[in-house]
C-alpha cells in the first residue's frame, strides 16, 4: 500500500481506488491508482495530486515521509480533474502561496478549473530545474491526452514521470511490472491506450521521435495510474510505438447489437465464415460489451465489421452510440463491412456503410441486408461475407 519508497529520496505517495468501475464512462473492472509523486532533494517536490474524494489519503500519505508544509512546491503535469482533484486541498495544507509549476496550456486549463488565487508558475519544454543534487526537465507533450500535458524527467535518477501516458487503469498493492503478471498489465495498458490515446497515434510516433533524438534514457517510467515501468521500461514505449503505427493483426471484430435474434444470426455465420478462412474473429454483442472493451479489440483487427437492425427507420441505439466513440477514437488500416436485418424499410445498413466509410475504412460491399429472419440462403450470404472479409485480410 502507498506511499511507496521508488528510488532514494523518491515516494509514490498516491492513492488506490479499488472500487471505481466506470471511468467517465469506460469500465475499470480492476479498479485504478492515482498516484502522486514525492521527491525529497534539498527542495522537497510533489508531482501531481489524485482525485478530489482521496485528499486526505494523499495528505496522510505525504505526512508518513515528511511535514506536508515542508513541501517546496508542485509540478502539475496534468490538469484533469483526477489529478488535480486535491489541489486546492493540498495547497490549504502545505501553503497557498507555495508554487505551482506548470506548462503555459495548463496554467491556462488549471485557472479554468480553480477560481482560486493559486501561484502558478509556467515552465517551458526542455526547461531544467535543478533541486538540489538532482535535476528536473520538463517535456510539454500538448495534446497526449490533453493540451496541458506534460512528462517530468528526473535526470540523476533516469525516471520519467508521464502523467497519463503508460499508464494502465489497476489497483493493486503492486508498484511494478516485474510485481505483476505481464499478460494482465499489458491488456490493461492496450485498453487504456485504444480508449484514451488512439487518436493521438501520430503524435505520439512524433514524440517518441524526440524523445530518441534527445537521447533520453530511462530507468523507470512512472504514469499516473497503475503500477511504475521498471523492468524493461522500452517494451512500454516500442508497444505504443506500435500500437500508434496501426499495422492490425490478422484478427476480425463484428460488433452488433440485435433485436430477435436475426442481426445476431447473422454475426454469428458471418464468424464462421472468417473463421473457415483462418482468421481469429470476436463477434461482440453491444448490450453484452461495453464499448472500452470493444474498442481494445478493435485496436489491433485488420477487420471490423458492424450490424445493426434497423430500428424506427435508423440505427439501434447501441450501435450509433458505439460509432459515434469509434469515429472520436480514429482508427486507421481497417477492412469494414456493414450487415443488418430490418421489417420493412432497412436503412440501418446504409448507415454503418456510411459511418465506416467516412472513417476512412476499406468497404468490402454495399452492405448486407436481411429481411426479418434470415433463411438457408440468407445464413450462407452471411458465411460468404465472412469467407471475403477472410481472404482480404489473408490478402493483405
Ligand atoms: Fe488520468 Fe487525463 O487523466
Amino acid at each position: 500500500m502507498k506511499p511507496v519508497k521508488i528510488a532514494d529520496g523518491v515516494y509514490d505517495v498516491g492513492v488506490i481506488d479499488w472500487n471505481i468501475r466506470d471511468f467517465h464512462g469506460y469500465t475499470t473492472e480492476l479498479g485504478t491508482s492515482y498516484n502522486s509523486f514525492l521527491i525529497i532533494d534539498e527542495k522537497i517536490v510533489l508531482i501531481d495530486t489524485v482525485k478530489k474524494d482521496f485528499s486526505d489519503e494523499l495528505i496522510a500519505n505525504i505526512a508518513r515521509i515528511v511535514d506536508p508544509k515542508t513541501i517546496d512546491f508542485i509540478i502539475s503535469n496534468h490538469a484533469e480533474m483526477d489529478h488535480s482533484g486535491s489541489l486546492t486541498r493540498v495547497m490549504h495544507r502545505i501553503g497557498e502561496d507555495k508554487p505551482i509549476l506548470c506548462s503555459k496550456m495548463g496554467l491556462k486549463n488549471l485557472q479554468r478549473h480553480f477560481s482560486q488565487k493559486l501561484n502558478f508558475k509556467t515552465v517551458e519544454s526542455g526547461e531544467t530545474l535543478s533541486i538540489g543534487k538532482r535535476t528536473l526537465t520538463f517535456l510539454e507533450t500538448r495534446m497526449l491526452h490533453w493540451p496541458d500535458s506534460m512528462f517530468t524527467y528526473l535526470n540523476e535518477d533516469k525516471i520519467l514521470f508521464s502523467s497519463d501516458a503508460f499508464g494502465q487503469h489497476y489497483a493493486g498493492c503492486e508498484q511494478f511490472d516485474d510485481q505483476v503478471d505481464e499478460s494482465l498489465i499489458m491488456h490493461a495498458a492496450k485498453k487504456y491506450y485504444a480508449n484514451i490515446l488512439l487518436l493521438f497515434a501520430p503524435l505520439i510516433l512524433k514524440l517518441v521521435e524526440k524523445v530518441k533524438e534527445m537521447g533520453l534514457e530511462f530507468n523507470m517510467i512512472c504514469p499516473d495510474h497503475g503500477i511504475c515501468w521498471r523492468k524493461n521500461p522500452e517494451k512500454i514505449i516500442e508497444t505504443y510505438v506500435q500500437w500508434s503505427r496501426q499495422k492490425p493483426e490478422k484478427k476480425a471484430v463484428i460488433i452488433y447489437d440485435t433485436m430477435w435474434h436475426s442481426t445476431r444470426q447473422m454475426a454469428e455465420h458471418i464468424a464462421q465464415g472468417i473463421s473457415e478462412a483462418g482468421i481469429y474473429v470476436k463477434p461482440m454483442k453491444l448490450r453484452e460489451s461495453n464499448r472500452s472493451d470493444i474498442m481494445t479489440e478493435v485496436l489491433d483487427a485488420n477487420a471490423v465489421l458492424v450490424g445493426s437492425p434497423t430500428l424506427n427507420n435508423g440505427l439501434f441505439p447501441t450501435v450509433a452510440d458505439f460509432l459515434t466513440y469509434m469515429k472520436g477514437l480514429r482508427p486507421k488500416n481497417k477492412i469494414g463491412a456493414a450487415f443488418g436485418s430490418y421489417g420493412w424499410s432497412g436503412e440501418a445498413t446504409g448507415l454503418i456503410f456510411k459511418a465506416l466509410e467516412d472513417m476512412q475504412f476499406q468497404m468490402l460491399d454495399s452492405g448486407l441486408k436481411i429481411q426479418y429472419v434470415p433463411d438457408i440462403e440468407g445464413l450462407e450470404a452471411c458465411r460468404e461475407l465472412g469467407r471475403k472479409t477472410g481472404k482480404k485480410i489473408n490478402a493483405l
